[in-house]
């Protein structure tokens, strides 16, 4: 791959304070703000507009899977944008027909609906999932208790975690939570109303669980015997992060039984368009036709621009082996953030996760941290950002690293060292 490296623009000494009072005034304050004013990137680095660089290790929550800035995506762009951006969904498109073709190769006979964003593809779930039940007068999906399924009404009824529901009470009805990796609480848990379960393959926002391989397959099992969807949301951990093209694909690989294991249902996003919006759901071929026409519909959903990006995204993942590099480099660093627990056990409490989806649990008490009131992990990404590396936290101890496939060995190395520094600096 060619690099591109785009100048960095001229440094105007006051944009950082000019933005942050652009933000204040103008924009709703429903996101706690990390103090960055980013402004461009270059592969797996991020340049804020006083200069600083830094080692991209969040990729914007999972999303820039091919780094910032690649050549592959922008030449996607520019030569789409030249022919077609949009047009409704009342007509047929080459290359929305191509990606749907793409992923039924990847996941199974089936057929795929494309939208925006991962809840909105959750959202299709949900809607698919009361179809199927509907003459039954079955409704009810079961979900995990620390899921997270999106910001929608049914996506925060949906989650598993209190504080998203905080305040928009009374819930969207038809959702319950059941403890994570626990068949014998899903087996109490279905009643007459159950039409569904849902579940994450590697819980993200909940704080890096990973689901285990009998707990899979005994969903699998459980909702062929009670008539049940098995639906999988792959927003996340989908998409090759984990090493395999799904997450469930990688955790049941080398599992007797795992090869046959297929979900009714898949959501993804984020990954998908590599940083440009997209969204789409799979539903495995004996459900593939309940969505008739004039059920279900989006007008953004799977644009010829959209889906002409998401093509170059895979394209570019598999020539370029990017499935082995998050597997085997994810497999490195994953190693050394656990020799860090070992070696700093008064900062890091554990490190977990499959390939480019990794967490790093901080110690309940961090005595450097107790003057302030901000959550552990908030804080700990914060003199991350000094050290010159992007993380994300994960609840108020976890925080996690979701870097670009294509990040190099050089730099998992920098930003293990970097990482190291800001633990020594908190012993
Ligand atoms: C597992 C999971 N599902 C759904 C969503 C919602 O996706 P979006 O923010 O694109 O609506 C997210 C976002 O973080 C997610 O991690």
């Amino acid at each position: 791959m060619k690099e591109f490296v785009p100048a960095p623009p001229a440094i105007v000494r006051n944009d950082y304070e000019s933005v942050r009072e652009l933000f204040t005034k103008n924009v709703v304050p429903s996101y706690g703000r990390f103090d960055l004013v980013l402004s461009h990137g270059a592969g797996s680095y991020v340049f804020d507009v006083t200069g600083k660089r830094y080692l991209d290790l969040g990729g914007g929550i999972a999303v820039n899977c091919l780094g910032n800035a690649h050549p592959a995506i922008t030449e996607a762009l520019v030569e789409q944008s030249k022919k077609l951006i949009h047009v409704s969904n009342l007509y047929f498109t080459v290359p929305q027909g191509k990606l749907a073709a793409e992923l039924v190769k990847r996941l199974g006979a089936g057929k795929v609906f494309f939208c925006n964003s991962g809840a909105e593809a959750n959202e299709g779930l949900f809607k698919l999932a009361r179809k199927f039940g509907h003459d039954e007068g079955r409704f009810e999906i079961l979900t995990a208790t620390n899921s997270f399924h999106g910001r929608t009404l049914a996506g925060i009824a949906a989650t598993g975690q209190d504080k998203v529901k905080k305040g928009f009470e009374p819930m969207t009805p038809g959702f319950r939570h059941v403890p994570y990796n626990d068949l014998v609480a899903m087996r109490a848990a279905i009643s007459p109303s159950t039409v569904a379960i849902m579940i994450e393959g590697v819980q993200g926002e909940g704080g890096l669980n990973l689901a285990l391989p009998e707990y899979l397959l005994g969903l699998r099992a459980l909702c062929d015997e009670k008539k049940l969807l098995l639906l999988m949301d792959s927003v996340q951990c989908g998409h090759y992060r984990t090493g395999k093209f799904q997450s469930f694909q990688r955790i049941l690989e080398n599992v007797p039984g795992g090869e046959k294991f297929l979900p009714d249902g898949i959501s993804t996003a984020k990954s998908l368009g590599g940083g440009f919006p997209i969204g789409a759901f799979w539903v495995r071929a004996p459900f593939a036709d309940l969505l008739g026409a004039g059920t279900h519909g989006t007008t953004f959903g799977g644009t010829p621009l959209a889906c002409a990006v998401a093509l170059k995204v895979l394209e570019v993942i598999e020539q370029e082996k990017l499935d082995e590099n998050a597997r085997q480099l994810g497999e490195w660093m994953l190693k050394e953030l656990k020799r860090l627990a070992e070696t700093y056990p008064s900062v890091i409490k554990n490190a977990r996760g499959l390939g480019f989806l990794l967490g790093l649990e901080l110690a309940e008490k961090i005595p450097a941290f107790a003057a302030s009131e901000k959550p552990a992990a908030v804080q700990f990404v914060n003199r991350l950002h000094a050290a010159g590396v992007m993380t994300i936290p994960a609840g108020t101890h976890v925080i996690r690293l979701l870097p670009p496939l294509n990040l190099k060995p050089q730099e998992a190395a920098e930003g293990i060292s970097k990482i190291e520094e800001a633990v020594k600096s908190l012993v």
